[in-house]
């Protein structure tokens, strides 16, 4: 039994969504789309873990977009933070414990290339993980031998590719590169992310995922383009950028969401 997520089931009465939405820095918007919003604040929820992050609301709301219940978070905490991959295992188990089927994991990043550049969306196909840490270290269970083959689940990716098309609105598609932050990276760590094979860099997402294929969840990832990598152009990366930017390409992916997630349930 979860008690977190009996608390937070009793919030939403008789909402029962499978689908989760977790939103990366700026994209607070998102939760616009929900019709008949419930909110329930992180603090509302004894042992539910806060973050610190400006730009981050630290909310759960809860309602209907197209006709599909939907539980988005508004606010995540990230390994920097403390220095725990697993800082978002409480969360997740909370969602798989409350019903959740379905991820959908989106952030703000930089982009490694020149033809994607700020305010664009990118589907995360795939992921390379720079840190160094994983979420499931300490996990005792076989489980924590996750296949991460399929970690981006492709059904989902082509609903995705296909709620892009049926909005008309473009999306990339490349492979995330997850660095622990907090500081930006340099211009020499961009470039060797280019030649390792990533489109995008960031600071999230790659633990969420790594936990939610551990606990049976089917993922899909998008990252919004707030700016490009360091070195890339001449001025200076600035979290302010990142939370100023985020809402150009928010508008974009959020079109796309609310279009996959009205389509149908999965
Ligand atoms: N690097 C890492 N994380 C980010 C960036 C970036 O350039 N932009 C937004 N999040």
């Amino acid at each position: 039994m979860n008690a977190i997520a009996d608390t937070l089931s009793r919030k939403l009465g008789s909402l029962k969504p499978r689908h989760a939405v977790i939103l990366g820095s700026g994209l607070g918007s998102m939760v616009e789309a929900i019709e008949g919003p419930v909110h329930v604040p992180y603090g509302d929820l004894p042992g539910f873990p806060q973050s610190g992050v400006s730009g981050h609301a630290g909310e759960f709301v809860a309602g209907m977009i197209g006709g599909t219940p939907v539980l988005m978070m508004s606010g995540r905490i990230h390994y920097y933070e403390k220095g725990n991959a697993a800082a978002m295992r409480v969360p997740l188990e909370v969602l798989k414990a409350l019903g959740i089927e379905v991820l959908l994991l989106t952030n703000a990043a930089g982009s490694v290339r020149e033809d994607m550049p700020p305010g664009s969306v990118m589907q995360i196909t795939d992921h390379i993980n720079f840190s160094g840490e994983n979420p499931l270290i300490g996990e005792e269970s076989d489980a924590r031998f996750t296949g991460m083959t399929s970690a981006y689940d492709p059904d989902l990716a082509a609903d995705m590719q296909a709620a892009a098309e049926r909005t008309g609105t473009p999306l990339h598609r490349g492979v995330y590169m997850w660095f622990s932050g907090p500081s930006f990276e340099t211009p020499a760590e961009i470039r060797m992310a280019r030649i390792l094979g990533a489109d995008a860099v960031g600071m999230s997402t790659v633990p969420e995922v790594i936990l939610a294929r551990f606990l049976g969840l089917r993922v899909a990832a998008a990252s919004v383009v707030t700016n490009f990598g360091a070195g890339m152009t001449g001025g200076e990366i600035t979290h302010a950028e990142t939370k100023e930017m985020a809402p150009v390409g928010g508008k974009r992916l959020a079109t796309i969401l609310t279009a996959m997630l009205s389509a149908k349930g999965h």
